[in-house]
Parts: C-alpha cells; structure tokens; sequence
C-alpha cells in the first residue's frame, strides 16, 4: 500500500491518549483536557514537515467511544465542530490537507457537511496530509471490506484500498504509531494499516505533548531496524 496524493516521508499515526487524567489531576471537567487537546493537535501537526512526516493520523474519537457519557460525547462533537470551523483557514495557510477518516452517518447534523467543506478548502495542500479519525473502528472497516469483497481474488492491495474505502480513508500503510498516556495497546487503530508499523509508547498525556516528544519519537524510529519480515541488507548472503 502506498500514500496516494499526499506528500512523501513518513506516515505517523497517534493515539491521543490522556486527556482526561490531565484534567482529572488539575481538578478540571474532563472537556478542559480535550480542549488542551486541539492545541496539541495544533503543535505536533506543524512541527510534522520539519521532522519529515508527511502524513499525520489521529485518534481523535472513536466507534467504541459512544458509549461515553452523553455530555463528553456531546462536548468532543462540539469540539470537532468548531476545529471544523477554525482551524481550516489556517490549515489552508500551513500547507495542511485536512481528511477526516471514519463513519460520517451517526454524526450529529451538520458536521459532515463541515468535514466536506474543510477538505474542499484544504484539498491543494501538500506539507502534510493531515488525517483526522472520527467514529472510527479499524475493525468494522476490515468486516466491511470483506462483506464486498467480490470473488477470491483480492490481493493486499486491492482488499487494503476496500478497508480503507470503508471509512473515508486512503490505503496508506503506517509507518509509526505514536501512544501518549502510558498505556501500551492499539485500541482497534488502523490494524491493517499498521501491520509493520514501529511502536512508540510515551507516558506524556496528549495535552502536554508537543514537537519535542514528537522529535524524540521520530529519532527512536530512525533508530529502529525494519525489516519487514525479510533479512538486514548485511545479512543476506551475497549469491554464490
Ligand atoms: C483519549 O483520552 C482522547 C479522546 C477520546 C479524545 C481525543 C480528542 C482530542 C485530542 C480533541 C478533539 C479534537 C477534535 C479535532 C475533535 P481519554 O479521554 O480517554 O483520556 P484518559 O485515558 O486520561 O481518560
């Protein structure tokens, strides 16, 4: 799988975890921790062309999050909603492709049309491909794909470009996934996509996280040794 329109370099996925501890540990409504959350998104998001990210996926709410009380599920809606309406101009002036990757039915009304007017003003981007996951399940997407599937002849390729089809996403393979919040697991992310994607697992809670974090991150994965499966290029026994 490869990236189709968006810039070269790496693609980092992020799971933006923590912010309701950070506000829990301040003694502030779980939503301040979400707040401070877009200005990370903001942070890590422009320092991304520097570093030689060129694609950047983020968790930011998913399938399973529903069944969250009703006034945070509530409130990261209106939080989408006004990302929706601030931050495209500025998007637009950075550079930034803004995509928006998941279901678009069981969102409240209004905002899908906001998610299709932000891509339409950010569609000439090319710093960064910024992707946005909302009622997103890696799962659902790869159930999906195989209920269309269509004879037995799928390839990695062809049944990579259906899972991502499935949410609005384009088949880019994940490079890195970055976890802030001290927990170490994928939470049902872009399992297909990131079959060979290095792991980087951080106790800093999304809020805090920023370009050095995601400068350490990226030097820890250029230290990493990939292999996919196959043998180090110095390993491999010159033919005879
Ligand atoms: C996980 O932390 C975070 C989320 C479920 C929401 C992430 C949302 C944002 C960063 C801001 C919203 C941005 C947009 C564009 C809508 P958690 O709440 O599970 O934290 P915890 O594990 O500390 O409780």
């Amino acid at each position: 799988m490869q990236s189709e329109a968006g810039p070269g370099g790496l693609h980092a996925a992020i799971i933006m975890d923590g912010n309701g501890r950070w506000a829990t540990q301040r003694g502030l409504p779980r939503l301040a921790g979400h707040h401070r959350g877009v200005e990370a998104i903001r942070r890590t998001a422009e320092a991304c062309p520097d570093l030689g990210i060129g694609t950047l996926t983020l968790y930011a709410f998913s399938a399973d999050n529903w069944q969250r009380p009703d006034d945070e599920v509530g409130g990261l809606m209106r939080l989408l909603r006004s990302y929706l309406r601030n931050e495209t101009q500025r998007l637009a002036r950075t550079g930034t492709r803004l995509s928006v990757v998941g279901r678009r039915d069981r969102l409240p009304r209004g905002i899908p049309e906001a998610i299709a007017s932000a891509e339409e003003a950010t569609a000439s981007g090319t710093r960064l491909h910024l992707r946005i996951c909302v009622d997103y399940s890696a799962r659902d997407a790869i159930i999906a794909a195989a209920q269309r599937l269509q004879g037995g002849d799928a390839t990695r390729e062809s049944f990579g470009a259906l899972v991502a089809g499935q949410m609005h996403g384009s088949p880019v393979d994940v490079d890195l996934v970055i976890r802030t919040g001290g927990e170490q697991r994928l939470s049902d992310f872009l399992l297909w996509e990131a079959a060979y994607a290095e792991l980087h697992f951080t106790d800093r809670m999304w809020p805090d996280f920023g370009a050095d974090d995601l400068a350490a991150a990226v030097a820890e994965f250029a230290r990493r040794d990939r292999r996919f499966g196959g043998l180090k290029t110095a390993a491999v026994p010159a033919a005879a």
